[in-house]
C-alpha cells in the first residue's frame, strides 16, 4: 500500500494521506538555519546546532507521536469550528489532505468546510529564517469569515537542558512584543547575544506567548483553548513557557484567496549594540527589523522560494541520467542527491530517529558522506574536510565526532575506533578526484585543534595511514579498538553492567583482538593514499605504502580467511569471529564486501567465493543482512552487537549502509545483474509499494530494514542520517552506471544489467559538460569509447585543452 506518490517532474514526492506509518519528514534549509518538518507539520527549527541552538521545542518518544511543530489553525467565525490544515494537531477529517515534499521546502494543505489552505514552509538562501506562506482560499459561495492562527513553542536554547532542568528553566522565560514581531529573548542578557522570533505579515488582532494563556489548563495542541474561544489574550510571558501565537481575521468573498506569510527566524545582535536604548534591558532591534519586514512581503517570498528552486536545480543539474530503471533515475536524479545533502549538512544529528542532543559530526560518518555530495558543493566539502582533520590527534588517531559549533572534537561517545583515521584519505581522495585541486594537501591544518601545531594536510593523511601500522595484533591485522565501523563489534569492552554504554566505558587496552574489516579499510586507503603520493613527487613514499598494501593483503589472505569467505575479526582471545568455527555469526558483510571492494582475492577466486557466500547466506529480498546466524543471546567478548535482538541494527539487520559495499564487490567482478539486482532491493522507491511494510519514508534511504530473524522482517528504520546515502549514491553513479571521477579524469566503465540497452547521462566535471550516452551491443562491460567522435584509448576521458565546454561521450558495451 502507498500513501502518496512521485511527481518527478517537480521533483517531490506528495503525501496524500496523512496518517503515515510514522512521522514522514523533510528538511529546510542547507546553510546554517535549518528544521525538521513532518508530513503533518510537526518538527522542530535550530541554528547551526540541533542541540546549543534550538529554537523551537519537540517532544520526543512521545504519545502522540511527532507533537510540537509549525502548527496553523482555521476557525470558522459562523460556526465556531476550528482544525489544522495540516491535520496535525487537531485530526479533522480533510479533504484533499496532501503534503509535498520538496527540495528545501514542504508545502502541506487541504479543504475543510469549503475552505482550501495550504502552508509553503521554507528558509530562503542565505537567510537564518524561515518563511511559512499561508494561502487561504474561500471556495464555498457564500462569505466566509476566518480566524486564523499561528503558533510555535519556543525552546530556550540548550534542548537537552530545555527537556530536563525545569527547576530553573520554568522561571527563565522571556519575551518582548513589538509590532506585532513576538520574540523570544530568554537569558538575552549577560551572556546570550542571540534572540528568536515570529512576525506576521498581516495586522495582528491579537497575540499570545505564554503557553498556558494559549492551551488553557491541562489543555494540548489539539485543542488549544484560545483557539476554541476564538480569541488569543495578548499573554506576555514571564517565566514557564514562552510561545509565539498569532491571530489574525480574514472575511473572505466567494473563491477570494488571501495569502498570509509568517516568518520565524533567529538574530545575533553584536556584542556592544545588544540593547536599544544602550544601558536598557530591551532588544536592538535595528539590525533585524529589515529582514523580518523584507520577508514578510509576498513578493519577496517568492523570490527567495524561486532562488531556492534555482539553487537545487543547479545542484542536481551536476549529474543526471536517464536509464531504463525508473528508480534509478528517481533515486539518483533527485531523493538520493538530495538526501546526500541532509547527511552532509546534519551529520547524525536531528531526524525523527536522532534527538539532535546526542551527537556532534561524527569523524567517520562524515567523511564517508563526502563521497555523495563533493560534486555539488565542493568548497564547503573542502572546509568540511579541513575541519576534520583538525579535530585530528598527533598519533593519527581521531576524535569520534566533533562539535559543529566549537569545531573541537570530542569523545562524547567514545573514542578509540580505529578504523576512523582511514576514512579521512578516503574523503580527500575523493574531494581531489572531483576538483583537482590538488592544493588543499598544503593548507597548514591544526593537530587537535591546537593553534601553532598545523601541518599540511598531507602529513595527517601520512599519519592516518600510520595509525593502523602502528597498531598491528598478533596475526599483522588491525587491532581493532573500541569498535571499527560496526560501533557494536566492542570486543574489548566486556561490559556486565546493565545500562552502561558500550559506546563509552573504559576498554581493555586490546592488543589481541583484530578486524579483517580495518585490514580491507587500509588495503583500499593505502592504494589511495599511493596514488596521492606518487602524483605528488613522493615515489618512495607512495612505494613503501604499495609495500605496506601488499603486507596487508597477504596477512588477510593467510589469516583472514575462512575457506569460502573473508573472516570479519579476531577476538580479544585470539578467537575467529565469522567463521563456520562459530557457532553463530559465523559470515559477515562487512569484510567479505570491503575486502573485494578493496580488490583482495580478484585475482585468485577468493573474491568470486566471497560474494558468492554473502549471496548465499547474507542476501534476503530485502537487502543484505549483516551477519548469519544472528547472536541469541549476549557474548561477554562481542560487545553490544549481541545486545540487540535477532534481526535488528547491526545483529543481522539489513544494515543499508553495508549493502553498496556488496554491489561495488559485485561491479569488480563485473556482475552488473547483482549488482544492480542489490541494490534494487534496498532502493526505497522501488519498496514504496510495501510502504504498509517498509514504514518509513519511501523516498530516502533508511539506516536499517530488520532482518530475516526479525518479526518484522522487512520493515525499515532510522531514516534519513546514514551513511547509506552517500554509499549508495557512490554505488550506483560510479560503480554500477560507472561514471567514476579519478585523479586524472572522468572515467566511463559501467557494469549495468544485461538486460539494459544503456543509459544517457549527463556530467558536470571541472567546468566542463559531458554528456554521455552507453549503448550495449554485447552482454559484457567492455567499453569503447569515442569522444566528440574520435576513438580513444582506455576509458578516462581526457579533460579538454582546448577549451570545449561541452563534450559528447559514446560509449559502446560488448
Ligand atoms: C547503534 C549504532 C550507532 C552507535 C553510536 C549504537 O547503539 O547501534 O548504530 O552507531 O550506537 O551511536
Ligand atoms: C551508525 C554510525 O553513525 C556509523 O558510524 C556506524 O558505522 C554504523 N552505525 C554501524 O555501527
Amino acid at each position: 500500500m502507498k500513501y502518496g506518490h512521485f511527481d518527478d517532474q517537480n521533483r517531490e514526492y506528495v503525501i496524500t494521506q496523512p496518517d503515515t506509518p510514522l512521522p514522514w519528514i523533510n528538511y529546510l534549509g542547507s546553510q546554517s538555519y535549518f528544521g525538521i518538518i513532518s508530513n503533518t507539520a510537526g518538527g522542530y527549527s535550530f541554528y547551526r546546532d540541533a542541540r546549543l541552538r534550538r529554537l523551537t521545542r519537540y517532544r520526543y518518544n512521545n504519545v502522540p507521536m511527532d507533537s510540537g511543530g509549525r502548527y496553523v489553525y482555521l476557525r470558522d467565525e459562523e460556526s465556531r469550528e476550528f482544525w489544522s490544515p495540516s491535520w496535525q494537531p487537531t485530526r479533522h477529517e480533510l479533504k484533499d489532505y496532501s503534503c509535498r515534499h520538496g527540495m528545501g521546502y514542504t508545502v502541506i494543505g487541504s479543504t475543510y468546510s469549503g475552505i482550501e489552505a495550504h502552508t509553503r514552509y521554507f528558509v530562503p538562501l542565505d537567510e537564518n529564517l524561515e518563511i511559512w506562506q499561508l494561502t487561504i482560499t474561500n471556495r464555498r459561495t457564500t462569505k466566509a469569515s476566518i480566524s486564523t492562527f499561528a503558533s510555535i513553542e519556543f525552546c530556550l536554547w540548550n534542548a537537552q537542558d530545555d527537556a530536563t532542568n525545569f527547576q530553573r528553566n520554568l522561571s527563565i522565560g522571556e519575551v518582548e512584543v513589538e509590532d506585532d514581531v513576538i520574540y523570544h529573548k530568554t537569558e538575552y542578557r549577560e551572556r546570550r547575544n542571540h534572540f528568536a522570533y515570529f512576525a506576521c505579515s498581516l495586522p495582528g488582532a491579537a497575540f499570545d506567548t505564554q503557553r498556558e494563556a494559549f492551551l488553557g489548563r491541562y489543555g494540548g495542541w489539539d485543542k488549544p483553548a484560545a483557539v476554541e474561544a476564538g480569541q488569543l489574550t495578548n499573554s506576555i510571558a514571564h517565566g514557564w513557557s514562552p510561545i509565539g501565537a498569532h491571530q489574525v481575521e480574514l472575511e473572505l468573498e466567494p473563491g477570494e484567496t488571501r495569502q498570509i506569510v509568517f516568518v520565524l527566524g533567529y538574530h545575533e545582535n553584536p556584542d556592544d549594540q545588544k540593547f536599544l536604548p544602550a544601558g536598557s534591558q530591551t532588544i536592538n532591534k535595528t539590525l533585524v527589523e529589515p529582514v523580518i519586514r523584507k520577508y514578510l512581503d509576498p513578493v519577496e517570498a517568492d523570490i527567495a522560494f524561486a532562488r531556492l528552486r534555482e539553487y537545487w536545480e543547479s545542484l542536481l543539474g551536476i549529474f543526471e541520467v536517464n536509464t531504463p530503471d525508473i528508480h534509478t533515475n528517481r533515486m539518483a536524479n533527485i531523493w538520493n542527491a538530495y538526501q546526500c545533502m541532509a547527511t552532509f549538512n546534519m551529520s547524525r544529528s536531528a531526524s525523527s530517529f536522532e534527538s539532535g542532543i546526542g551527537r556532534g559530526l561524527g569523524f567517520r560518518d562524515s567523511n564517508q558522506d563526502i563521497l555523495g555530495c563533493v560534486h555539488m558543493v565542493p568548497a564547503r566539502v573542502r572546509e568540511r574536510i579541513l575541519d576534520l582533520a583538525a579535530t585530528q590527534l598527533p598519533t593519527g588517531g581521531a576524535y569520534h565526532q566533533y562539535q559543529p559549533l566549537t569545531k573541537r572534537g570530542n569523545n562524547d561517545i567514545g573514542g578509540g575506533f580505529n578504523d576512523d583515521p582511514l576514512w579521512l584519505i578516503l574523503g580527500v581522495s575523493a574531494y581531489l578526484k572531483e576538483t583537482g585541486d590538488w592544493k588543499i594537501l598544503d593548507e597548514p591544518t591544526p593537530l587537535d585543534s591546537e593553534a601553532g601545531s598545523e601541518v599540511p594536510l598531507y602529513e595527517h593523511l601520512r599519519r592516518s595511514l600510520h595509525y593502523t601500522l602502528e597498531r598491528l595484533g598478533p596475526h599483522a591485522l588491525p587491532l581493532i579498538g573500541r569498535a571499527d565501523w560496526n560501533d557494536c563489534l566492542n570486543l574489548n569492552c566486556f561490559s556486565s553492567t546493565p545500562g552502561e554504554s558500550f559506546q563509552t566505558t573504559t576498554n581493555k587496552e586490546g592488543k589481541v583482538a583484530e578486524s579483517v574489516f580495518i585490514a580491507g579499510l587500509f588495503v583500499n586507503a593505502g592504494r589511495e593514499l599511493a596514488s596521492i603520493a606518487s602524483r605528488c613527487g613522493l615515489d618512495g613514499e607512495a612505494a613503501s605504502y604499495l609495500d605496506a598494501v601488499a603486507k596487508m593483503e597477504q596477512a588477510v589472505n593467510e589469516h583472514g580467511w575462512d575457506g569460502e569467505w573473508f573472516l570479519r575479526a579476531y577476538d580479544d582471545f585470539g578467537a575467529k569471529i565469522g567463521s563456520k568455527e562459530c557457532e553463530e555469526g559465523k559470515i559477515f558483510i562487512e569484510s567479505n564486501g570491503f575486502c573485494v571492494l578493496a580488490g583482495i582475492g580478484l585475482e585468485d577466486g577468493k573474491a568470486s567465493k566471497a560474494l558468492a557466500a554473502t549471496q548465499k547466506y547474507l542476501a534476503t529480498e530485502h537487502g543484505i543482512v549483516v551477519q548469519q546466524p544472528a547472536y541469541s543471546r549476549y557474548y561477554l567478548n562481542l560487545g553490544e552487537i549481541s545486545s540487540y535482538p535477532p534481526g535488528y541494527k547491526e545483529n543481522a539487520g539489513v544494515f543499508c549502509h553495508l549493502n553498496p559495499w556488496a554491489m561495488i564487490a559485485e561491479t569488480r567482478l563485473g556482475h552488473g545483474d547483482q549488482a544492480h539486482d542489490y541494490y534494487k532491493r534496498i532502493n526505497p522507491s522501488a519498496r514504496e509499494e510495501i510502504s504498509d511494510l517498509h514504514r518509513c519514508e519511501p523516498y530516502v534511504y533508511a539506516q536499517m530494514i530488520a532482518g530475516k530473524d526479525a518479526p518484522s522482517f522487512g520493515e525499515a528504520k532510522n531514516s534519513w542520517l546514514t551513511g547509506t546515502a552517500a554509499w549508495n549514491y557512490y554505488a550506483i553513479v560510479q560503480w554500477i552506471l560507472g561514471v567514476r571521477t579519478t585523479f586524472d579524469g572522468l572515467e566511463i566503465a559501467p557494469v549495468i544489467p544485461k538486460s539494459w540497452p544503456g543509459f544517457s547521462a549527463t556530467r558536470k566535471f571541472r567546468g566542463v559538460t559531458y554528456k554521455i550516452s552507453v549503448a550495449r551491443k554485447g552482454d559484457g562491460n567492455q567499453i569503447a569509447l569515442t569522444v566528440d567522435g574520435s576513438p580513444i584509448e582506455g576509458n578516462i576521458v581526457p579533460t579538454p585543452t582546448d577549451g570545449r565546454k561541452i563534450v559528447l561521450v559514446k560509449g559502446i558495451l560488448t
